[in-house]
């Protein structure tokens, strides 16, 4: 079949793009969009044009597979064709729905008009893929909306909606019936009329404003500068769009190719679209076929309201599923539900969601302190303490309430799944969900795959989690998971280094321009440094012998009282607010801590920081790997891009780690072995990989 489509509708020709599943404009689409171009150009029939999408949307944009690989000779590029097409005289006219993004919306900004159906999301994510609109995107789109809207849209990659495109005057149109026609009726009539086209690349309005505001970029550059730090498309969609206001039409586009060849093959896109595909590829199980049949889930119950519980139940409301929460008594209940109806406030208080959808959500959840409540719901998440007795009993409990082909979920982040499932009589449809905290907040969701787990109920879960609006990634039994358990090594490593001589802050300041949104010591007064001081107090046992304790000092902040950002002090002060203020106290306890240790303090570089803040984490990721507790290296870089705020533009750390070059990190946890313990000996996948001179990418 042709990737596009020609239908006459009278005297206007509609071509289709016909690309399935999102129109991407690969190679055979740019060949027949030039195709059908040269014969409804050259066919005095056809008085109007008119360009459309078929099936879900207009399109996606640019193939992302064929980045980095040669085009197929005779194939006009994007760019050069979008111009092309923009210089017909005869009206061409964009016919939006779905989706129009990236080359999806630089095609119909070459478009003399676009009109778009109701629904519809518009917009150019490039930078989100590290690279910048490079069809025509940065010259056409400040020219058509103006340079401010411009800079917003191009610099964050966000979609709007197509009433907000009408009002930035992306689009021209809405169309209530079918875009189509009414794509042709316009194009009938600016032919009948004989209007002249419209090109957005000879319009001048939208940079009359900027000319006159020179300092209007300086300032941007300096608002983004926090959250662009360390990447590069986001400055070179700046200096695109800066390039539309300096230059003609012509030399910007040029301008603009030359900083996309720049980006497209750099480390920074490399590692944004492994995210985007790994991202994708979470959803396939190899031994769980698309086609596995799934339970609908119509309704669902969840037990305990506390944090998690609560956070649960929201996420539940916010897609539309009516949900019941279990708790012990009515006091805890009410408490509960009061806790989520004050969330939504909140959020309402904040201008981000309308009284009107709030009272809808709150709508969909009851309350309920008898388990029979949940009797008849398709699927349940148990959010109660962490305790496994506690979880045993309410599994029990559940088996015997629920419908048969209930699914029962258990929010652990610790506990073994299969000892909870062996509380059951239906081990087949327990499964593990481990939601983040605040559960209505993070993105997400780690599905613990037990040993009897079926097909269907992980399928089932998997496709729930979609519905949510999470990233599911399927993980196996194992203490911590996929994402704690690496924490665990990159927080263990982070207290040694101040027992050795860094200070909290400059262990943070490394990771944050690494590009974390915080580093460790800001993280744990946000969540609060007692939970891991009464989780080591309650493990104190068990502790490893042969490993160096690394709470020391965690401890005697927390027997001050310093439990984080909840105590106004933890490992910083926070005297306003959420800002950590390094403290002379925590300094004093410090030194006094490691002379204690017999640690002699020492300088320590940066780069140090790094290597034994990463490449441990990194090293357990591979022997998850090994152990096959996560299915593949990029589902590892999925659970720690949307759970811990890995940058996305390095990748994930597994991603991040083939770049540095598995060789460097495996020679540098043979001498973190050496110099520190056993605990840091490379992993067995590590040296393998190393001494094949291969990566993670590889397996
Ligand atoms: N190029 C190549 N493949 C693409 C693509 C693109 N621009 N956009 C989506 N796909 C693929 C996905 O990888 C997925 O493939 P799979 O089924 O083999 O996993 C499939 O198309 C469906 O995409 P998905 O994202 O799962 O669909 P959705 O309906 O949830 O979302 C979009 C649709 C358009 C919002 C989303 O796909 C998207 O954001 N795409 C990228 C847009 C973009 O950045 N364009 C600029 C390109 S430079």
């Amino acid at each position: 079949m042709s990737a596009t489509q020609i239908e006459r509708r009278g005297p206007v020709a509609v071509i289709s793009l016909v690309n399935p599943p999102v129109n991407g404009l690969g190679s055979a689409v740019r060949s027949g969009l030039e195709a059908a171009f040269n014969e409804l150009l050259s066919d005095d029939a056809v008085t109007g044009i008119v360009i459309a999408g078929a099936g879900r949307m207009f399109s996606a944009g640019a193939d992302i597979r064929e980045f980095g690989k040669a085009p197929p000779p005779d194939v006009p590029n994007l760019p050069e064709l979008i111009d092309w097409l923009e210089e017909s005289s005869k009206p061409v006219v964009a016919a939006i729905h779905g989706v129009a993004a990236g080359g999806g919306l630089e095609l119909a900004l070459g478009c003399h008009y676009r009109i778009a159906a109701p629904k519809t999301r518009l917009g150019l994510p490039e930078v989100t893929l590290g690279i910048l609109p490079g069809a025509g995107g940065t010259q056409r789109l400040p020219r058509v909306a103006g340079v401010e809207a411009a800079l917003e849209l191009i610099v964050s990659g966000r979609l709007v909606s197509e009433r907000e495109a009408l009002k930035l005057g992306i689009v021209d149109e809405i169309a209530h019936g079918d875009p189509v026609e009414a794509a042709v009726a316009k194009a009938r009539a600016l032919a009948d009329a004989g209007t002249p086209p419209r090109r957005s690349s000879a319009r001048d309005e939208g940079l009359a404003a900027a000319r006159s505001n020179p300092g209007l970029f300086d300032e941007f550059r300096k608002g983004m500068a926090k959250r662009a730090r360390g990447m590069n498309a986001p400055y070179a969609c700046v200096r695109c769009i800066e390039a539309a206001v300096r230059l003609p039409f012509a030399e910007g586009r040029h301008f603009e190719r030359e900083e996309f060849r720049r980006l497209v093959d750099a480390t920074e896109a490399k590692a944004m679209r492994h995210a985007f595909f790994a991202e994708r590829e979470v959803a396939k199980i190899p031994d769980v076929p698309d086609d596995t049949p799934t339970r609908p889930v119509e309704t669902a119950g969840v037990i305990g309201c506390g944090t998690m519980g609560g956070g649960i139940a929201m996420v539940f409301a916010n897609a539309g599923i009516p949900v019941t929460v279990v708790e012990n008594d009515s006091a805890a209940l009410e408490a509960g539900l009061a806790k989520i109806r004050a969330n939504y406030q909140a959020t309402v208080d904040k201008g981000r969601l309308a009284q009107d959808v709030m009272d809808r959500r709150m709508a969909l959840i009851t309350g309920a302190t008898e388990f029979e409540a949940v009797a008849g719901v398709d699927f349940v998440v148990e959010a109660v303490f962490e305790e496994m007795p506690i979880k045993k009993q309410v599994f029990g409990i559940l088996d015997r309430v629920c419908r048969p082909d209930a699914i029962l979920a258990t929010n652990t982040s610790t506990l073994d799944v299969d000892e909870i499932a062996g509380a059951t009589g239906r081990p087949e449809s327990v499964i593990g969900t481990h939601f983040f905290s605040p559960a209505n907040v993070m993105r997400l969701l780690e599905v613990v795959r037990g040993a009897n787990s079926s097909a269907g109920t992980i399928a089932t879960t998997m496709g729930l989690s979609k519905t949510l609006g999470k990233v599911g990634v399927l993980v196996g039994v194992c203490d911590g998971f996929v994402g704690n358990r690496m924490l665990h090594q990159y927080l263990r490593e982070a207290a040694f280094l101040v027992e050795e001589g860094a200070l909290p802050q400059d262990v943070d300041r490394v990771i944050y321009e690494f590009g974390f949104p915080m580093g460790p010591f800001a993280m744990s007064d946000l969540a609060g440094n007692d939970v891991g001081w009464r989780i080591r107090r309650a493990k104190m046992a068990d502790h490893p012998s042969n490993q160096r304790y690394s709470g020391t000092i965690s401890d005697r902040l927390c027997e001050r009282g310093r439990f984080g950002q909840k105590t106004g002090a933890g490992w910083y002060r926070y005297e306003q607010g959420r800002t950590p203020v390094p403290d002379p106290e925590v300094e004093a306890l410090i030194a006094e801590t490691s002379r204690e240790l017999g640690i002699e303090r020492r300088t320590i570089s940066d780069q140090e920081i790094l290597e034994r803040c990463l490449y441990p984490l990194v090293n357990e990721g591979a022997k998850i790997l090994e152990e096959g507790i996560a299915l593949r290296a990029g589902d590892v870089d999925v659970v720690w891009i949307h759970g811990y705020g890995f940058p996305r533009h390095r990748g994930g750390p597994m991603f991040w780690a083939d770049t540095v070059g598995l060789g460097t990190i495996a020679a540098a946890m043979r001498r973190f072995r050496d110099e520190h313990g056993e605990w840091m000996a490379p992993a067995l996948l590590l040296e393998k990989l190393a001494s094949e001179n291969r990566g993670f990418k590889d397996l």
